[in-house]
């Protein structure tokens, strides 16, 4: 097929069970319910519910580009359907995702994040979906660039010649509401020199120069929100094709067996090791944390997902590969929790705790000002 299919993930977190662990199944099954009518309606072609943490993450296939009114609409009616059902059950944070009362179209800037990207559809096209929580998109920077532009871990860079021609990196300032767009392998150092700040750089997008079309693309919504006053510990989704030109399965996933530390963790506040592990695995139990990272893998086929479950399953019924499941990853989990536990040893003091103005809780402004009065100069 040379039609242009499009795979959007929406995701929000709209209330979970027991502080912000994880969604009530009914409010899974309730937006497996509506998109199932989407599908019925000619919206989408197919979708996957699943979730991370508190997440709940809308997979979905169609052929009406991205940022599409009907798209997004049909993930916002999901989300409000299953925060009634969290609003009845009186969990916590009942759509909490869902800044407005009147839908204007488009998620961006109204509280759930979105990855899309459309493209013609390969001969196979074998691709991961990344869900993290309790995290930022920035914290996707470290993991990309290790993918995309180093040597060292995506050995395809070398030894494919497709690959070998480099890669399109759209960065977000997000705090200015600013982006660029860089090549690798020229630019590759000065890629990183922005992207190693991440409190205000991220990717949200990379291409393949050799003409395959988009490689990844991150959730970075609620950071464009306000240009200026940074608000978002997303818990990021990144959506990567894999394979023929583009890095492999094994390369796309090889980062994440070292440990790595983001930020957002505990009221959005704190430094932790990602925890790679399956979604059924993916309720915060140490401290909210520490921060998970999920990654399925699905197929497109026809404009469809395809997994492990029988040919023509039911529409949204699907058996994704779910890669962090396996013990391979117990040795980076235990490196997680050691690491995650060395920081919890710091209490609130830095580098447990972000720096003073990436807090999301902060009490500095009153405790400063009611010791105004109190504060002397130094002779
Ligand atoms: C939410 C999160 C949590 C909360 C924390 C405090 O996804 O990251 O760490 O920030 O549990 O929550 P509140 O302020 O709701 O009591
Ligand atoms: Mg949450
Ligand atoms: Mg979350």
């Amino acid at each position: 097929m040379s039609e242009k299919i499009t795979v959007s993930v929406i995701k929000a977190d709209v209330g979970s069970v027991v502080g912000h662990s994880k969604p009530h199944p009914s409010m899974m099954d309730k937006c497996r319910e509506v998109l199932a009518d989407g599908l019925k309606q000619g919206t989408i072609d197919d979708f996957y519910v699943t979730r991370v943490g508190d997440d709940i993450n809308l997979l979905m296939t169609h052929r009406k580009g991205e940022n599409h009114k009907e798209i997004h609409g049909l993930a916002w009616n999901a989300f409000m359907e299953a925060t009634k059902l969290a609003k009845k059950m009186k969990l916590y944070a009942a759509g909490q995702d869902l800044l407005t009362d009147a839908f204007s179209g488009n998620v961006k800037g109204a509280g759930p994040g979105s990855a899309e990207m459309e493209f013609v559809e390969r001969g196979s096209e074998p691709m991961l979906f990344f869900m993290a929580d309790k995290t930022e998109p920035s914290a996707y920077s470290l993991p990309l660039s290790r993918i995309f532009l180093d040597p060292f871990t995506t050995t395809g860079l070398v030894i494919d010649a497709r690959a070998k021609k480099g890669f399109d990196v759209e960065i977000h300032d997000v705090k200015d509401s600013m982006k660029v767009t860089m090549s690798s392998p020229e630019e590759t150092l000065s890629i990183l020199s922005l992207l190693s700040d991440t409190t205000r750089y991220a990717i949200k997008r990379v291409t393949s120069r050799a003409g395959i079309g988009p490689a990844a693309v991150v959730s970075t919504d609620k950071l464009n929100l306000t240009a200026g006053k940074y608000v978002g510990k997303d818990d990021p989704v990144c959506i990567c094709r894999s394979q023929s030109g583009l890095p492999a399965v094994g390369e796309l996933t090889q980062p994440f067996m070292d440990t790595m530390i983001v930020g957002g963790w505990m009221r959005g506040s704190h430094h932790g090791a990602f925890y790679p592990c399956s979604v059924e695995a993916s309720d915060p139990t140490y401290f909210d944390g520490p921060p998970r990272i999920c990654c399925i893998g699905l197929h497109i086929s026809n404009g469809k997902f395809q997994g492990t479950e029988p040919m023509n399953s039911k529409p949204g019924v699907h058996l994704p590969i779910d890669f962090f499941e396996g013990p391979e990853w117990d040795y980076v989990r235990s490196n997680s929790i050691k690491v995650s536990k060395m920081l919890r040893g710091h209490g609130p003091f830095m580098p447990a705790t972000l720096s003073p103005d990436e807090m999301e809780y902060t009490s500095k402004p009153e405790v400063l000002k009611e010791l105004t009065k109190r504060f002397e100069r130094l002779d």
